[in-house]
């Protein structure tokens, strides 16, 4: 007999990370046993060309997660049992000049999700929150269990849906489980962010934008791995639980740009330091042993390697921006 498919909606499915989702599952999905649902507002950050390889293998709803009727017809439509959710807005510098659009989809619509799903009874909800949510600290690793101390509106936002789905867990019993991955690169990412902005500076023969002194460091996450351990979560975590997804591999922003320049065999005199983000965390390093340690993932492409293959995507895609 047919073993019944599990209906996963996967919201911001258009985006850099969850796209990346979205082509992981669909290349078998039927073994998987999962049926998928990209629900996507298309924000200035959402393209569907990111799914072109995955056509055909999903449904598609274009919807904004704050849109209450829609959220609940599409749960109704496709008896969802699974939901991942990816949609946010992501970009930190864009919450310090306006963060109202961040509380509305960072937190308005997480609720519009879990009450839909609640509703819905669903098996499983898997909230992509970020390690942002701790603050930055000097020295050590932050643990699931470190205190909420976010710095920009765009942390806030995510700490609050961190904190309204562990209310949901307590007073409900709700299936949630909160993943918390370190900083993503790779290929698809808009050019807002340090890696894939740099990039496209450098190829152009443009200067190169550094806060500060560029010491500011992130531990980066080649996206494909980052959403190998979102699925090993999804399979294997806790309900209730809270999993950081880490890399290890800490690097400061100037570390990261003469890497690139290095690559593009570029010049240092296209950097060019600018005046810093407010509110700037100085490092961000997350102890990730009990992802490692509950679902066996463990990140397989080094920062070497996963810089190599971004700025071979870039040098082909340098057109699409
Ligand atoms: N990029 C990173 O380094 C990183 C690190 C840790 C955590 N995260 C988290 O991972 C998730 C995905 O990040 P990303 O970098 O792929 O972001 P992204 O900005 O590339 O994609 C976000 C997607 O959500 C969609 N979206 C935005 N508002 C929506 C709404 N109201 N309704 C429906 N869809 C909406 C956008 O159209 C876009 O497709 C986010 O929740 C982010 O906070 C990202």
């Amino acid at each position: 007999m047919r073993k019944e498919l599990s209906k996963i909606l996967i919201a911001g499915g258009a985006g850099f990370i969850g796209s990346a989702f979205v082509r992981l599952l669909a290349k078998d999905c039927i073994r998987r046993g999962l049926s998928l649902t990209v629900v996507d507002k298309l924000t200035y950050a959402g393209d569907l060309a990111r799914l072109n390889d995955a056509k055909g293998k999903f449904r598609f709803y274009k919807a904004d997660i704050c849109d209450k009727p829609k959220i609940e017809s599409i749960f109704s439509k496709e008896k969802i049992d699974i939901v991942v959710n990816f949609a946010a807005e992501s970009h930190v510098d864009r919450s310090i000049k306006n963060a109202s659009l961040f509380m509305d989809t960072n937190i308005k619509g997480v609720l519009s999700l879990l009450d839909a799903s609640r509703r819905h009874k669903i098996k499983k909800f898997i909230q992509i929150s970020s390690d942002e949510v701790y603050g930055g600290l000097k020295k050590g690793k932050l643990t699931e269990d470190s205190p909420l101390r976010p710095s920009s509106p765009y942390a806030a936002s995510k700490a609050a849906a961190d904190l309204l789905i562990k209310s949901y867990i307590r007073t409900y019993a709700f299936p949630a489980i909160i993943i918390r991955p370190s900083n993503n690169y790779g290929p698809w990412q808009y050019p807002e962010k340090l890696i894939p902005l740099a990039m496209l500076k450098i190829i152009n023969k443009q200067k190169v934008p550094v806060y500060a002194d560029g010491k500011n460091i992130r531990e980066w996450l080649y996206v494909e791995d980052c959403v190998r351990g979102i699925y090993r979560i999804m399979q294997k975590g806790r309900a209730g639980e809270i999993y950081n997804l880490g890399s290890g591999e800490e690097k400061k922003n100037i570390e990261v740009v003469k890497a690139l320049l290095k690559i593009f065999k570029a010049c240092d005199k296209l950097i060019q330091f600018v005046k810093d983000r407010p509110g700037h965390d100085i490092r961000y390093r997350l102890d990730s042993r009990k992802t490692f340690e509950e679902t066996g993932w463990k990140p397989k492409i080094k920062f070497t390697q996963g810089i190599r293959l971004t700025a071979d995507w870039y040098m082909r895609h340098n057109h699409a921006h």
